[in-house]
């Protein structure tokens, strides 16, 4: 593996703020609804748990695993679903959470399958949304931050399984 450094990027204050408001305007656009919030496994597996427990209407939680064949840092457009959803979402809003948007493949890849499934309707709820790689159009309900480009750890994310244990986010610089 290279050699790297981590550099401190979105602090834990902030991903707390960032978890707030989000979960403000959820609340708001569901209010008097139930849904279920669909997880994309793994990098989505902390910002999920921090989310879920400051949202107020009823929910259900369920979990996809996601993968994109390819080397550390960036998809080969192929993805494959290595768990599928255990209950179903036929008729029923659906609010996916999902860790960063890159190139945007893995999600729509999501997103269509999840329509041939029928739900009433479906959102998207990404942390970050870095757009500078994005090959496909989609459109995301809820963004936390938004950056440019950089290849972000922690809090979820990983860098080859690593570093996902980490509290806040951090940039990987490569030496
Ligand atoms: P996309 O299909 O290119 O949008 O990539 C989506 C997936 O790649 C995300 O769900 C992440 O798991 C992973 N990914 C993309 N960018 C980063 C990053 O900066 N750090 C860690 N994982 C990333
Ligand atoms: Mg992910």
């Amino acid at each position: 593996m290279e050699n790297y450094r981590l550099v401190p990027l979105i602090s834990s204050e902030e991903l707390v703020k960032c978890v707030d408001d989000l979960a403000l305007r959820i609340n708001r656009d569901y209010e008097g609804k139930s849904l279920i919030v669909v997880g994309i496994l793994k990098g989505s597996f902390i910002f999920l748990a921090d989310l879920v427990r400051k949202l107020a209407p009823a929910l259900t939680l369920d979990f996809v695993r996601l993968a994109s064949y390819g080397d550390q840092s960036e998809t080969s457009g192929i993805v494959r679903m290595t768990k599928d959803l255990e209950v179903s979402v036929h008729g029923r809003h659906v609010l996916v959470v999902e860790d960063i948007v890159d190139t945007g493949i893995t999600l729509k890849w999501f997103l269509d399958h999840l329509q041939h499934l029928e739900p009433e309707s479906v959102k998207v709820c990404a942390l970050i949304d870095k757009s500078e790689r994005r090959r496909v159009n989609l459109s995301l309900d809820y963004v936390g931050i938004s950056l440019e480009k950089g290849f972000l750890v922690g809090y979820g994310l990983d860098y080859s399984e690593r570093h996902r244990n980490l509290p806040a986010i951090y940039e990987v610089l490569f030496d």
